[in-house]
């Protein structure tokens, strides 16, 4: 059931659906059957080490953890937030801007509620077709309609094709680039006329940019980032994740920063609501966001592992079809004989998991997303048995 579904459900209640990756149970105990056991690559979790430095971070703080930490963030944890917004984007915002967030995937999910208690007036979340699902799920949480709004050939918002009415219902727009699950982005332009877009109608702008740090060039070059916050403050807000960025995704900690007035109402709610991000979490991201080297690191892993992984897929009649940012291939068949969940099942069956692409959205059903997060020995591991599996017919 499609979480608008499962809100319009009569008598019920809210009906809980699914949770996406519930979905693929059977299809990991296939995978797990293989003798070696899984490749997971069905989440994007990080499984390379954590920064040295917010490591040491975390233990030297635990022990001074008396008291309770600051909900919006410690002065020390804004102000590295800050400055890694200036460094790495060429954006200032001052460290009254952010706020912290328990990880990122909990503030996308409260979001339209926050912002709907501030303005009840608009009803509907606008988010990309091919997303993240936490984006519809926020809206579904917070009794509000989730729209998406459908993307061109190159995975990217076609905001021309959003319905007049709905745009003047719309609170929020979510952008996210580059994006999970396609790896398109680095499109400033898009990004430029999206926020003006969303302005001139009214319409707040959350940008999830928690995969900046691994935006590439066409050539699959590192690039710089892009935010919405170069475009203006009024009525953006950038949100940002150390999941990623610094393998630090058991921690739980982003912020999200941008328009003051947006940002003091988001931090005297989650006063309210006790929303408090661990001391010791803050003090690891504060030291993990001033020191860039493992970032470089992080990101010649995901490189090599998508140059390893891409050819053995080729020769198995899978296309890598999206963009070159992010740790994740979107992959369809070459000869559009399988849908995402055909692939899905070929592939669980020599071990590999990977997520169909309708768990993303309908346009995403004739893909797959497969994440580069496994370690480079599971890697070799999948690439063997994929080189040993039979091509798929037409091939
Ligand atoms: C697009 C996107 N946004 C947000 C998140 C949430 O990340 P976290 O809660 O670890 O910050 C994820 C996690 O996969 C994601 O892919």
């Amino acid at each position: 059931m499609t979480p608008e579904a499962a809100t319009t459900a009569r008598g019920a209640g809210f009906v809980l659906p699914p949770y996406p990756h519930d979905r693929l149970a059977e299809l990991h105990a296939t995978a797990a059957a293989v003798p070696g056991g899984i490749v997971d690559c069905s989440i994007g979790t990080p499984v390379d080490p954590m920064p040295d430095v917010a490591r040491r971070a975390l233990v030297e703080s635990a022990a001074a953890a008396t008291g309770y930490p600051a909900t919006i963030g410690s002065p020390e944890y804004r102000t590295a937030a800050a400055a890694w917004i200036g460094r790495r984007f060429g954006v200032e915002v001052g460290p009254e801007q952010v706020v912290a967030c328990i990880g990122t995937k909990e503030l996308v999910a409260s979001l339209p509620r926050a912002l709907s208690l501030r303005d009840p007036s608009r009803d509907t979340v606008l988010y990309p077709g091919v997303a993240y699902p936490t984006y519809a799920m926020g809206a579904a949480l917070a009794g509000l309609r989730a729209v998406p709004v459908p993307v061109d050939d190159a995975w990217r918002l076609d905001l021309a094709a959003v319905d007049e009415s709905d745009a003047a219902r719309a609170l929020l727009l979510w952008l996210n680039d580059p994006a999970n699950p396609t790896g398109a982005g680095n499109d400033r332009a898009g990004m430029a006329a999206a926020v003006a877009w969303a302005r001139s109608r009214g319409v707040l702008v959350a940008s999830d940019e928690c995969y900046a740090e691994f935006t590439c060039d066409d050539r699959g070059d590192p690039a710089e980032p892009v935010t919405a916050l170069a475009f203006g403050h009024d009525g953006v807000l950038a949100v940002h994740s150390l999941s990623k960025r610094s393998n630090m995704a058991g921690l739980r900690a982003g912020f999200v920063a941008g328009d003051a007035a947006l940002v003091a109402y988001l931090g005297e709610l989650r006063k309210h609501g006790g929303l408090m991000t661990p001391a010791p979490v803050q003090a690891a991201a504060t030291a993990a966001l001033g020191d860039d080297d493992h970032v470089v690191e992080q990101r010649a892993r995901y490189a090599a592992r998508r140059r390893r992984l891409v050819p053995v897929l080729e020769r198995r009649g899978l296309v890598h079809d999206g963009g070159p940012s992010t740790f994740y291939l979107w992959l369809r068949s070459a000869s559009g004989a399988e849908d995402g969940w055909s692939i899905t099942r070929r592939l669980a069956a020599t071990g590999l998991l990977v997520a169909p692409g309708e768990l993303y959205g309908p346009q995403g059903a004739a893909h797959v997303r497969l994440a580069l997060s496994v370690t480079d020995e599971r890697l070799e591991l999948t690439v063997d048995r994929l080189e040993r599996s039979p091509r798929p017919e037409g091939s």
